[in-house]
C-alpha cells in the first residue's frame, strides 16, 4: 500500500469544504448577555466599568436600550444582575418585590415579550460583607438559613416575569428548596437553571468590581469549587439534576472544556457555559495593545466550549459575536 493512504488534508482544501464538514460551529441564538442594572443610575445614565471595557452598570432604561440592540442583533436571552442601592446583614433587597432586578425584570418583559429573562440569584450583591450566603458572627457561612432566602429572592423574581432562575451562590440542598418554593408559589413553568459547576476562579475579579460583590473577608473557596477537582463537577451536576434542575452551568469556560464535557456525558439536560468577565478582560486587553486579534481569539474560544459540549453561553460579546458571524 502507498503511503499516505489516509489524507485528512483532502478536507481542508477550500473554505466551503471546511465549512460543510465542520464539527460545530456558533450560533447567535446560544447567547446570552449579562447585565448590571443599577438602583443608584436613574435616567440615561450608564457608568464604564474599567476593567470590561464596552460593558456598562446601567439606569433601567439604558438596560432596556440595551435590550433593544440585542434584538436587533439576534441575541435572545439576557442573564441580570443587580446593583441595589440598599446593602444589609441580611440581604433585605434580593428579595424585595420592587427592588432592582424585579422592576428591570417587568419593564424588559413589558417592551421585549419574546426575550428570555434569566435573573442571578445570589446574595453577594445585597449583602454589606459580599458573601453569597448568610454569615455568622464568626464569619461562617450558614447554608440552611440561606436558602429560605434563596427561595424567597427566587419566588420574587418569578413573580416579576423571569423566565429563568439562575441561582449562583453554591449551597447545598439549593435546588430541591427552589424548585419546591416555586411550585408552591405557583411558578412550576420557571425554568431553574443551576450553576451547579462553579469554581472558586481568580478570573471573576472584574465581575466583582462591577457588581461591588467582593467579600469583606475571607474568600469564597469555603463553597465554591476547588479547580482541582473534576469528579465532584460530575457529581454537584448530577445532584442538582435529581434536585430538579432543567438546565446546569459550568463556569468559568475558559480553561475548563474538560469540565464542560464531563458534566455534558454524565446528565441528562443542557448543560451551558460562562464566559466570565476575568476572560473578557484579558482578551481585551491584549487586542487593545494590538498582541492579538479579538475576533479570531473570541470566535475560537468560543468554538471550543461549543466543541466542548455547551449548548448555551453567557457572554460579554454577544453583540460582537453576532456581527462576526453576520459577516
Ligand atoms: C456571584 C457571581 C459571580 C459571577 C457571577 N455571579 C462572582 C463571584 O462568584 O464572585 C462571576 C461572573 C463573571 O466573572 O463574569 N454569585
Ligand atoms: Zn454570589
Amino acid at each position: 500500500m502507498s503511503h499516505p493512504h489516509e489524507r485528512p488534508r483532502r478536507l481542508r482544501q477550500q473554505d466551503s469544504l471546511r465549512s460543510a464538514t465542520a464539527e460545530c460551529r456558533l450560533d447567535v441564538r446560544d447567547l446570552v448577555q449579562p447585565l448590571f442594572v443599577s438602583e443608584v443610575l436613574s435616567g440615561r445614565r450608564r457608568k464604564p466599568i474599567p476593567s470590561m471595557p464596552g460593558q456598562f452598570q446601567l439606569s433601567q432604561s439604558e438596560a432596556l436600550k440595551e435590550c433593544e440592540l440585542l434584538v436587533k442583533a439576534g441575541v435572545p436571552a439576557v442573564i441580570l444582575f443587580g446593583l441595589p442601592a440598599h446593602k444589609d446583614e441580611a440581604a433585605r433587597s434580593a428579595y424585595d418585590d420592587d427592588g432592582v432586578v424585579q422592576n428591570a425584570v417587568r419593564a424588559i418583559k413589558r417592551r421585549f415579550p419574546s426575550m428570555l429573562v434569566i435573573t442571578d440569584v445570589c446574595l453577594c450583591e445585597y449583602h454589606s460583607h459580599g458573601h453569597c450566603g448568610h454569615v455568622d458572627r464568626d464569619g461562617r457561612i450558614l447554608n440552611d438559613p440561606t436558602l429560605e432566602t434563596l427561595a424567597r429572592t427566587a419566588v420574587s423574581h418569578a413573580g416579576a416575569g423571569a423566565d429563568i432562575v439562575a441561582p449562583s451562590d453554591m449551597m447545598d440542598g439549593r435546588i430541591a428548596h427552589l424548585r419546591k418554593a416555586l411550585d408552591q408559589a405557583g411558578a412550576q413553568d420557571t425554568v431553574l437553571l443551576s450553576y451547579a459547576v462553579k469554581y472558586a476562579s481568580s478570573l471573576y475579579g472584574p465581575f466583582r468590581d462591577a457588581a461591588g460583590s467582593t467579600p469583606a473577608f475571607g474568600d469564597r473557596r469555603t463553597y465554591q469549587m476547588d479547580p482541582a477537582n473534576l469528579r465532584e463537577a460530575v457529581r454537584e451536576a448530577r445532584l442538582d439534576v435529581e434536585q430538579g434542575a432543567d438546565l446546569i452551568l459550568v463556569k468559568p469556560a475558559l480553561a475548563y472544556g474538560d469540565v464542560i464535557s464531563a458534566v455534558r456525558s454524565s446528565v441528562d439536560v443542557p448543560v451551558g457555559c460562562y464566559a466570565v468577565s476575568g476572560e473578557y478582560a484579558m482578551i481585551k486587553a491584549a487586542s487593545a495593545k494590538g498582541w492579538i486579534d479579538e475576533r479570531r481569539v473570541v470566535l475560537e474560544t468560543h468554538l471550543s466550549y461549543k466543541r466542548a459540549g455547551a449548548a448555551f453561553m453567557i457572554t460579554y460579546w454577544c453583540r460582537q459575536i453576532s456581527g462576526w458571524l453576520a459577516r
